[in-house]
Formats: structure tokens, sequence, C-alpha cells
């Protein structure tokens, strides 16, 4: 092809044969370095730094993959600051002055900076699509910017996994700027978990969206990942290893969920079922007078 290439169509591009060689170099080298093998993590440390008032959040913590850590506190207490300095991977340069550590180190640049290595998959609370795609082209997009092989069944089992945490079902043809609240969460989630090689999965409140937050749950720490997740769902709460409490932009304290409160969760779920079994009945235009 270089070879073919006349003095007009580098006059054209604006390239000297030496510089589109180079620019090709740069590219394929950019291409390569997404299929490498991420980094593992280990351990995510955090590394406590200051609240509200500036004073010393005094812990350190250990997070290692498979673990879910949930974060509660009252709205405006600093739950997704403290989600925020996790995505940055903050080095004492933000409000909480808190630090974040990779397996135990200060991380490399490329994690906080490179969009291959990249640390964090989110989920956040609001999400919108602007994009004119289908469901399927939105899918194989990001699976082929992602070198993901056998692209089709990947789109079948992302569609498939977000249909049973949708409460309506859609289809491949679906265009995402029609999909529900619940419907995009549920996507962004099932395509997570099957597509996103991110070692960290951070969530900010996802039990109003309308979706099945305990299979979402399952789903996404199959994967081996460390999970954070902001909620004031009792039942999520208790399904994480501890939860950080955060009052006046600091964490105050750390629970470690013990067997008195697992034994309880099972008592949570009967009352849940029992919820979701009424509101069902709501939806149908049945009335409540017996429960
Ligand atoms: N330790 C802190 N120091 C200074 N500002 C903070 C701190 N923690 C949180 N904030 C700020 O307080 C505001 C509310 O925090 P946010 O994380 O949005 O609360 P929540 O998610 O719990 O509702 C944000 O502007 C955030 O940057
Ligand atoms: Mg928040």
């Amino acid at each position: 092809m270089f070879a073919r290439l006349t003095d007009d169509h580098l006059d054209d591009m604006g390239l000297t044969l030496d510089q589109l060689r180079s620019a090709l170099r740069d590219y394929v080298e950019g291409m390569g370095a997404l299929q490498q093998e991420i980094d593992t993590v280990e351990k995510l440390t955090i590394r406590g730094g200051f609240n509200k008032d500036r004073e010393a959040e005094d812990f350190e913590l250990d997070l290692i993959p498979g673990q879910i850590t949930c974060i509660v506190g009252p709205t405006g207490s600093g739950k997704s600051r403290l989600l925020a300095d996790i995505e940055w991977v903050a080095q004492g340069d933000t409000p909480t002055g808190r630090h974040i550590l990779i397996n135990g180190q200060v991380p490399d640049a490329k994690w906080r900076f490179s969009i291959e290595h990249k640390l964090v998959a989110q989920l956040s609370q609001n999400m919108n699509f602007v994009m004119d795609l289908s469901v399927e082209e939105f899918i194989r997009m990001h699976a082929e910017s992602r070198f993901v092989a056998n692209v089709d069944e990947k789109i079948t089992s992302i569609l498939v996994q977000a249909n049973e945490l949708a409460g309506e079902s859609f289809t491949a043809d679906t265009p995402i700027t029609s999909l529900s609240g619940g419907q995009s969460r549920a996507l962004m989630i099932a395509d997570t978990a099957i597509l996103s090689r991110s070692p960290i999965v951070l969530i900010d409140e996802i039990e109003n969206a309308g979706i099945d937050r305990k299979k979402a749950l399952a789903l996404l720490i199959k994967e081996e990942k460390i999970v954070l997740m902001a909620t004031h769902d009792p039942i999520l709460a208790l399904m994480g290893q501890r939860r950080l409490v955060i009052k006046n932009g600091g964490v105050a304290k750390i629970i470690e969920t013990g067997q008195a409160e697992r034994d309880n969760l099972e008592q949570l779920e009967i009352l849940d079922r029992k919820l979701m079994a009424l509101r069902h009945r709501i939806r149908q235009g049945e009335t409540l007078e017996t429960i």
C-alpha cells in the first residue's frame, strides 16, 4: 500500500511517508495494548483522609476480589465522593485527601490515566443513551472495540442476562434510546459483567432502578471483582462483607456483617418477596383489600 501511494495522496493526507509509517506503528501498538492481559488487582487499599471539617478519618482498609463492600450514609454525606476517589485512584489530590493503593503500592500512572488499563467500571445513578443504535449494534460496537472473540455469542449472552435483570423484556432490535431506566441499567450491568475487564466495579445506588438487584450483584461478583456499592437497601447492605458508614464526608465506622445480621437476611428476603408480590398486584390493577 505504501509503495502505491503517490505524492498527491500524501499531500492530501498532509503526511510524509515516514510520518505515515510511524503513525501506523503507533496505532498498531496501541491496539495491541488493548489485547494484553490486564494486570491483576489482588488488593485495593483505601487510606483515610479527612471529613468535611478536616478531621482525620484515621483508617486503612484492604479490599480483595470477590468481596462486596457497601457504603451507607445520609444523602449528601459523601458516598459518591468515596466512589469517585476510588475511580480517580486518589493520591491526596481530591477534596477528601484520601489515598488509594493498588496491590499495596502507589499505583503506576497507567492505572490512573490509561484507557486500556482502566481500573474501574462504574454504574452510576443516571444513565442516558444519546446514540441512534439498536441494542445489538451498541453491544457489538463495544465488544469489537475491545477485541472480544466470538462477538455474536457475547451479544446473545448479554441480551439474555440483561432481560433476566430487567422487569420488562427488550430485544436485539430495540433502539437504545427507547429503553426504560431499568432496562438501560440492566443492559449496562450485563455489559459490564460480561465485557469489562476492569477488576473493580463501583455501583452508585441501584435500588430504584427497576432491576433484580440480587441477580445483578451475583452476576457482577461471579467475575471475581472487587465491588463497592453505595446503597440504602437493607438486603443489599447485608449481602456485603462489610459496610462503611459515612458521616459528614468521612468514614465514621466500619461494620463487618456478622452472623446475627446474616440470619436476619432471610427474614428480610421474605418481607421483600411479599412486597414485590403486592407491587405486582397493584400493577395488574388488583385491590389490596386482602394481603
Ligand atoms: N471529606 C470531604 N471533604 C470535602 N468535601 C466532601 C467530602 N466528602 C464529600 N464531600 C462533598 O460533599 C458533597 C456531597 O457528597 P456526595 O458524595 O455527593 O454525597 P452522597 O453521595 O452521599 O449523597 C459533594 O460535593 C462532595 O464532593
Ligand atoms: Mg450520591
